[in-house]
């Protein structure tokens, strides 16, 4: 099974309107209602893509249970806590004339000790039954940064693959830990390594960098441009298809369970950077975060090429 943990999610709430206009009332064409968060986006794209898949992480109040009601018809098996608290909503206003998303996200419940204690808990079960565990997102208030360093060693004593999907100072102590795979985008990546990302060459070169800091695999996406990645066997870019666009809000998330999908079969890195971002663009050509069209992914495999660096 693939464990995804996911600190901080939200019920993601998305209004479509004709045009935004600050100061007016607004009447929403469509209304769309999501549980949300990096690792459930993961764990929905995995599940479509034909891998058993849990989700953990907290949960909170009449949010988290609207949530958690929103697991099961997805086919994600349920490990959340429940703590005390508002799991948060996050609002985006996508504006149908511009193409522009307004989001408004609240910061998320405070973590207590006792919520850590309990989670810590139902990691350890959930990692009895795991191959894999994919760490995702952001921390809510009260959870330490090195939150995530804490699981990374906690599952590779125990030989599961661990994955690592943040930012900021959480992905500096995720590091630490040294995780078998990581996947910034390259904002993420420029940020954490204080250089300029916006070629693939620089795209590689941070790549070697995260090498050298021990991670195994590494690809870092760059968004319509494609995506880097990097193991010992070399470096690749796969491009990304010419697509009909709509939203790429998760399409970091999709990459990331596409490529594990073909890791688990096997597939050498070059077919995982091919089908991942096959997978990435799908999402990008439907709203929602981890939404999307597996016939899709399949005819956009073949129209991707993957260079080798
Ligand atoms: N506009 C697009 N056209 C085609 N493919 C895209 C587009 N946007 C994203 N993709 C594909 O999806 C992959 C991941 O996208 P991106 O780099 O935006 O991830 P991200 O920033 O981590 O997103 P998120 O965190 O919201 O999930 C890209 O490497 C690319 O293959
Ligand atoms: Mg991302």
């Amino acid at each position: 099974m693939l464990l995804t943990v996911t600190p901080n999610p939200a019920l993601d709430k998305t209004y479509l309107v004709d045009r935004l206009i600050i100061g007016r009332v607004h009447r929403p064409l469509e209304i769309g209602e999501h549980a949300g968060g990096k690792g459930i986006n993961v764990a929905r794209a995995a599940v479509s893509l034909g891998l058993q898949s849990s989700a953990t992480g907290f949960l909170a109040g009449h949010n988290g249970d609207l949530v958690r009601n929103r697991l099961e018809p997805a086919r994600i098996e349920d490990g959340f806590v429940t703590v005390p608290g508002q799991t948060r909503l996050c609002i985006a206003i996508v504006d149908r004339d511009t193409g522009t998303q307004t989001e408004i996200n609240e910061p998320g419940p405070t973590i207590d000790q006792a919520a850590l204690d309990l989670f810590q808990e139902r990691f350890s079960a959930l990692l009895e039954r795991s191959h894999t565990v994919a760490l995702c997102g952001s921390l809510p208030p009260g959870v330490p940064d090195g939150f995530y360093a804490g699981l990374i060693g906690q599952a590779k004593s125990r030989g599961i693959r661990t994955v690592l999907d943040t930012s900021g100072e959480p992905l500096r102590h995720g590091l630490d830990a040294v995780p078998d795979f990581v996947k910034p985008n390259a904002t993420e990546a420029s940020d954490l390594l204080g250089r300029e990302i916006e070629t693939v060459g620089d795209a590689a070169e941070a790549c070697r960098i995260f090498l050298e800091r021990g991670v195994k695999t590494v690809a870092i996406t760059l968004g319509r441009c494609g995506a880097v990645g990097a193991d010992e066997t070399g470096a690749w870019y796969a491009e990304a298809p010419e697509i009909q666009f709509a939203s790429a809000v998760g399409s970091g998330d999709v990459f990331l369970a596409a490529f594990l999908v073909k890791w688990l079969q096997g597939a050498d890195l070059s077919e995982r950077l091919q089908f991942a971002s096959a997978a990435g663009a799908a999402n990008a050509m439907v709203y929602g975060a981890g939404v999307f069209e597996t016939h899709t992914v399949q005819n956009l495999t073949s129209r991707i090429s993957v260079t080798r660096l």
